[in-house]
């Protein structure tokens, strides 16, 4: 089988980006990453894909009079390496309909709660809010309704007692990164396919999302 090659869309400081290089490296993900695409010239993502010699676009939604414009011209860059796989790694924009369409099957995001509760913002101190006992992160495929798609994975973590939304935080992030690995590894060993049905593993509807287990693995 050929390897899978990835494109990444990073708006931020890119450390689930770092955790699928990191395991690359050290061989735990035979991936290729073909491009880091951002909407932020200064997103350290960039930096950080530089650095392990990924090449990188960057485009400004500001010099673009529309959102779909924009995303036209952002994922024409990113067909140029005609990726198996798009990750949105902390990527805050909404992505047009139509080019949502596009890569339907082939886009998945994380996003820090327990799908469906708290999609959006600000989900730590949501959760805190409103006194949830548990919180973590999730993998869906990507459609056109925000953090709305089907899910294919997630991790669990209880809510301590002193926890703050930037504790919460803290304390989901290395499981996010374990989770984001442990999901496009799925992916690229051919096993995950979003059908009609939903998200589909080794070709059987999946029941319920993946959970990622204390060893880092999903059941
Ligand atoms: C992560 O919490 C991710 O779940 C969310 O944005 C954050 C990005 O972090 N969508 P990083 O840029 O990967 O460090």
């Amino acid at each position: 089988m050929t390897r899978l090659r990835v494109a990444v869309l990073a708006s931020g400081r890119g450390s689930n980006l770092g955790a699928l290089i990191e395991a690359r490296a050290r061989g735990q993900l035979d991936i290729d990453i073909g491009l880091v695409a951002s909407d932020r010239a200064d997103a350290l993502a960039l930096a950080h894909a530089r650095s392990a010699g990924i090449a990188t676009v960057a485009l400004n939604p500001k010099s673009f009079d529309r959102r779909a414009a924009f995303d036209h011209a952002l994922f024409a860059e990113v067909a140029k390496v005609q990726p198996g796989l798009i990750v949105c790694a902390g990527y805050m924009r909404l992505i047009s309909a139509d080019v949502v369409a596009d890569w339907l099957g082939r886009m998945i995001n994380i996003h820090p709660s327990l799908l469906p509760a708290y999609p959006g913002l600000n989900t730590h101190a949501r959760v805190l809010a409103d006194g949830a006992k548990e919180h973590g992160a999730s993998v869906h495929f990507v459609t056109a309704d925000l953090d709305a798609g089907p899910v294919i994975a997630q991790a669990r973590l209880a809510v301590e007692a002193d926890d703050t939304p930037e504790r919460l935080a803290q304390r989901l992030l290395p499981l996010e990164h374990q989770l984001l690995v442990a999901t496009v590894a799925r992916f690229a060993a051919g096993r995950l396919a979003l059908t009609a049905r939903g998200v589909s593993l080794d070709g059987a509807p999946l029941p319920g999302p993946l959970v990622l287990n204390p060893e880092g693995n999903l059941e």
